[in-house]
C-alpha cells in the first residue's frame, strides 16, 4: 500500500470529509502527452483530452447544454444517480473546483465538498491520466466549455442506501491501483501511447472488462488475464478485445482495428450499440496515429477465453442448402426471408453497406446479448466524418416471435463454418421485457462547447 492510498483511507471519516492527498506529478512522454496528437487532431490539448476521455457521453444529455449533466445512470444494486453538471458555472457547475480539487475527483472519486463518488464515473480509469493532460482538461472546461446554470438532480437512491457513498473509500483501496501510467520500457512508444489511451483516459475496461464481487474490474492493464476479455452491458455484450480468434479481435489487423475505432465498421463487422456512442463522440476524433497506437496495444493482448481455440474457417453447405431452398437447419428459412437479402445467403454481407455476419466476432461472442438485442431493437447510428451512416439494422420486434428470433439467432451461430452455442426463446424473452422498444435513437455527435 503507498502512501497516497493511506491518504485516501484517511478521507474516509465518518463525516465524508475528504482530505488533500496531493496532485501527483508523471514525467512527459509521448505515451502520456497529449498535446502532439490534439495538434495533428486539430484541437487544443485540453478538449483532445476531453475527447479521449469521452466526458460529454456521460456528462451531457441530446439537446442539453454541453457537459451540464443530467444522463441516468444506474448503480448496480442501489438505484439511479445522474450525471453532475462539470460546466465552470460556479453556483452549479465546478467552477469553484481549483485544480487540485479536479484532480482529486478525477483520480480518487471525491467531490469538492468532500463526498464519495460511485464507480460510474471512471475514475479507477482517469486516475492513470498524466498531470499534464490532467492539467489541459482542466483548462480546457474551466476556458473553453460555456457556464450552464442547471442545478444537479439528486439521485432516486434512499438516503439509507446512499450511505454507501462513504464507503467508497474502502472500495477504492480494495480495488485501485491509482497511479499514473508508468511507461513500459521494454514496448515500443506506440504500444505505450495505445496502453495509456485504452487504460486510462478512453476507460474501454469500464465496459470491456468483467465485474467481480464488489463490482470492481477484475484487472485494470494487460497484467490480468481477465482485462479486456468480455462483460455484458445493459443488454449488450462488450466483447473481448483480447487475441481470441473467433470471438475477439485475434484475426484482426492493426489496420482493421484503426479503422473500426475511427469510422465505426470494417470488414468484420459494425459498431451497433454501446460502442456507437465511443465512436461518435469519441474515438473518431482521435488522431492517426492514436488510433494505431490502441490497435498496437490491443493486438499485443493474448486470447483469454479462446486458448488453444481452432479458428473459423468458412464452410459452403449452408450456403448451398439456402440456394436450393432447402430449409433442413432450423431457423435458416426465417434467415432466408428475413435476412439474406442484405446479409446475402452467403453470409458475407455488402461491405461497406450491409456486414457479413460469416466470421464476424460479434456472432461467435458465447454471450449473445448483442445479438438478441439487435435483431429485437435495432442499431444506433453511427455519424462519422462523412455523415451518418445511411444503412440500419432494422428491428424485427413485431415481425418476428421470440420463438423465431431464438431460432435464427441460433442458426446464424451453427451457420458458414460457426460452431456457438445456441440460443433459448427465455433469453430472447428476458431482453425483450427489459429493453425498450421507443429508445431514442438518435444518437448524435454531442457538442462540448
Ligand atoms: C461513464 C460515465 C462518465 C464519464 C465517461 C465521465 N463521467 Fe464524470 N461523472 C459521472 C457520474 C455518474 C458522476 C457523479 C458520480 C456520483 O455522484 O457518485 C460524475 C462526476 C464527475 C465530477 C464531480 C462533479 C461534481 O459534481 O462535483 C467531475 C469533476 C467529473 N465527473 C468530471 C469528468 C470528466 C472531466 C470526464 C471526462 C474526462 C468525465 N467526468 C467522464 C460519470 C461519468
Ligand atoms: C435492410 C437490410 C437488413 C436486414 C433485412 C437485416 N439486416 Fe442485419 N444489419 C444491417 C445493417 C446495415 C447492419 C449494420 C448496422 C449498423 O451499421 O449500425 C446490420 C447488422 C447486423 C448484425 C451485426 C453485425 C455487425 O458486426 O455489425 C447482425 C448480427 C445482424 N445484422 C443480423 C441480422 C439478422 C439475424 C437479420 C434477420 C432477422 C438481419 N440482420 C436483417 C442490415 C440488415
Ligand atoms: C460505454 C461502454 C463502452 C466503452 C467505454 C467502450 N466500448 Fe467498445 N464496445 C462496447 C459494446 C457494447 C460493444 C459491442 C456492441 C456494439 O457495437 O455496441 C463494443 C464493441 C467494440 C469493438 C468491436 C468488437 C467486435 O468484435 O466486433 C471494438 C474493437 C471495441 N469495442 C473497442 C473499444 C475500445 C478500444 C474502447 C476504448 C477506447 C472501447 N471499445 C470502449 C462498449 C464500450
Amino acid at each position: 500500500m503507498d502512501f497516497r492510498k493511506l491518504l485516501a483511507v484517511c478521507c474516509v471519516s465518518a463525516l465524508g470529509v475528504g482530505c488533500d492527498s496531493g496532485a501527483v506529478t508523471t514525467e512527459s512522454s509521448y505515451a502520456n502527452d497529449s498535446a502532439a496528437q490534439a495538434e495533428a487532431a486539430g484541437l487544443s490539448h485540453g478538449e483532445y483530452v476531453a475527447r479521449l476521455g469521452n466526458c460529454v457521453a456521460c456528462h451531457s444529455i441530446p439537446e442539453g447544454e454541453p457537459l451540464a449533466g443530467g444522463l441516468k445512470m444506474n448503480v448496480p444494486m442501489l438505484g439511479n444517480i445522474y450525471t453532475t453538471n462539470i460546466t465552470p458555472d460556479a453556483a452549479t457547475g465546478i467552477g469553484d473546483y481549483s485544480f487540485d480539487d479536479f484532480d482529486r475527483a478525477m483520480r480518487f472519486g471525491v467531490k469538492k465538498d468532500g463526498s464519495r463518488m460511485y464507480p460510474a464515473m471512471p475514475y479507477p480509469s482517469y486516475a492513470k491520466m498524466s498531470e499534464q493532460d490532467m492539467r489541459a482538461l482542466y483548462d480546457f472546461i474551466m476556458n473553453d466549455v460555456a457556464p450552464a446554470n442547471i442545478p444537479n438532480q439528486p439521485s432516486d437512491i434512499p438516503g439509507w442506501k446512499d450511505m454507501a457513498r462513504m464507503g467508497m473509500g474502502i472500495w477504492n483501496l480494495l480495488t485501485m491501483d491509482d497511479d499514473p501510467y508508468a511507461v513500459d520500457s521494454s514496448q515500443s512508444d506506440d504500444w505505450n501511447r495505445g496502453a495509456y489511451i485504452v487504460q486510462s483516459l478512453g476507460h474501454c475496461g469500464a465496459c470491456h472488462t468483467p465485474r467481480g464481487l464488489l463490482m470492481q474490474e477484475k484487472g485494470l492493464d494487460e497484467g490480468d488475464s481477465a482485462y479486456l476479455s468480455g462483460a455484458p452491458l445493459d443488454h449488450w455484450s462488450a466483447s473481448s478485445l483480447n487475441g481470441d480468434v473467433n470471438s475477439g479481435l485475434g484475426r484482426w489487423s492493426e489496420d482493421d482495428i484503426a479503422e473500426f475505432l475511427g469510422s465505426g465498421h470494417n470488414r468484420f463487422g459494425t459498431a451497433f450499440g454501446t460502442m456507437v456512442e465511443v465512436v461518435n463522440n469519441s474515438t473518431q476524433h482521435m488522431s492517426e496515429a492514436d488510433l494505431r497506437g490502441m490497435a498496437v496495444y490491443l493486438k499485443s493482448l493474448p486470447p483469454v477465453i479462446e486458448v488453444n481455440a481452432t479458428e473459423w474457417s468458412y464452410s459452403n453447405s449452408d450456403t448451398e442448402a439456402l440456394l436450393g431452398l432447402n430449409f433442413i437447419e432450423s431457423g435458416s428459412q426465417i434467415y432466408y426471408e428475413y435476412c439474406s437479402n442484405c446479409h446475402g445467403t452467403n453470409g458475407m454481407g455488402y461491405y461497406p453497406y450491409q456486414p457479413p455476419l460469416a466470421g464476424n466476432p460479434v456472432i461467435m461472442d458465447p454471450d449473445p446479448s448483442s445479438l438478441i438485442n439487435l435483431t429485437l431493437n435495432g442499431s444506433l447510428r453511427v455519424i462519422a466524418d462523412q455523415g451518418p451512416d445511411v444503412n440500419d439494422m432494422p428491428y424485427f420486434r413485431q415481425l418476428l416471435s421470440d420463438d423465431e428470433i431464438a431460432e435464427v439467432i441460433t442458426y446464424i451461430r451453427s451457420a458458414w463454418g460457426h460452431n456457438a452455442s445456441g440460443v433459448s426463446t427465455a433469453q430472447v424473452s428476458e431482453v425483450r421485457a427489459a429493453t425498450d422498444p421507443s429508445r431514442n435513437d438518435d444518437i448524435f455527435v454531442l457538442r462540448m462547447k
